[in-house]
């Protein structure tokens, strides 16, 4: 009941809509009505009510919940089916694990996670409210080989998003880390299910700095937050709807018409590395090198100092920029 009158609400944004409209709508009393208003008030709905006009919706709280974000899906399938927690381990780790019974796009969002994970083992710092910590399933279609283009077609949807919403210069640090000002602001774990030739899921894990204040410790001078960067507060759903957006579509043409260019093309043109000197992690330990481009297949191109060419696979370094983070 309370979905539907936030529904109703929704709406009829612009208006204030008289109780007796909606008792009318919801076949219920004008007192029930009037209870679950003040229950959506209690959750952080700002809702004004005038005796003579009726009630109008004036905010809503900045929270995940289920109603919130299905209401307004602009998708049609990636978060049709979303569940969202206040708090989790890892939203990755729930995703993989329940993987077989849930439908393809099925999206979770924490509100914090207490064991974030990040690539190579790494912690995910994902403090409550702050951020936007969610994982996806997708069951595509595609041999085990070409998983990594998935990390990159998230990496184009996150930089069009963050243009598209705040334009800023944002770039992509290959593979899966973007970065503001040299500092990182998102990052991407992509992980698979997988028999040797065929995936059976993919669990696009992906991490939102957006309205941390400030970060300390070895963070500091490697992280940053889209706070930070716009010097305000964001909408956490507007971003969330903007980028489900853009990554459905970027999807689609890689799965309906493969066009994995569109995808690369993007992440070329806002490349943190390509044209620059990197240090990368083979087995003998870390070697300087150039970083030359992004060949078809999404891998990154490396010259040796010796003129040597070769190309890099996500899974195998882990680059270095010459001073600090990039
Ligand atoms: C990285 O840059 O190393 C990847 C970070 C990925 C973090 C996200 S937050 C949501 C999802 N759940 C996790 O445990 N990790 C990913």
């Amino acid at each position: 009941m309370d979905r539907t009158i936030l529904e109703f609400l929704k709406n009829h944004r612009e208006d204030y809509v008289s109780g007796e409209a909606m008792s009318r709508h919801m076949g219920v009393s004008r007192t029930a009505v009037w209870k679950h208003i003040k229950e959506l008030k209690k959750r952080g709905y700002q809702i004004e009510s005038s005796s003579r006009k009726g009630y109008r919706l004036l905010g809503e709280p900045d929270l995940f919940t289920s109603d919130e974000l299905s209401l307004g899906m602009p998708t049609r399938y990636l978060g049709k089916n979303v569940i969202c927690f206040e708090t989790i381990g890892s939203t990755n780790n729930y995703i993989k694990e329940h993987a077989d019974q849930l439908p393809e796009g099925t999206l979770l969002v924490s509100e914090e996670q207490k064991t974030g994970r990040g690539r190579l083992g790494r912690e995910w710092t994902s403090p409550s409210g702050k951020g936007i910590w969610m994982s996806l399933l997708l069951k595509p279609e595609i041999s085990p080989q070409e998983a990594p283009k998935i990390t990159q077609i998230a990496a184009a949807a996150l930089i069009e998003t963050v243009k598209g919403l705040y334009g800023l210069d944002v770039k992509v640090k290959w593979p899966n880390d973007i970065v503001i000002n040299g500092k990182k602001v998102c990052g991407i774990l992509t992980e698979m299910g997988a028999e040797l030739d065929r995936v059976n899921h993919i669990v696009l894990g992906i991490g939102v700095n957006a309205n941390i204040d400030a970060f300390s410790g070895e963070l500091a001078d490697k992280a940053t937050s889209l706070k930070i960067e716009t010097g305000h507060s964001l909408d956490r759903k507007e971003f969330l709807f903007y980028f489900l957006k853009e990554l459905e579509l970027l999807l689609d043409r890689f799965f309906e018409e493969g066009d994995f260019e569109s995808s690369l093309n993007i992440c070329r043109n806002h490349s943190a590395v390509i044209g620059r000197k990197v240090w990368i992690n083979p087995k003998e330990g870390f070697v300087e090198v150039l970083a030359t481009g992004i060949n078809d297949d999404g891998e990154l191109v490396v010259q040796y100092e010796d003129g040597r060419v070769k190309t890099v696979l996500s899974g195998e370094v882990s680059i270095r920029a010459e001073n600090g983070y990039i």
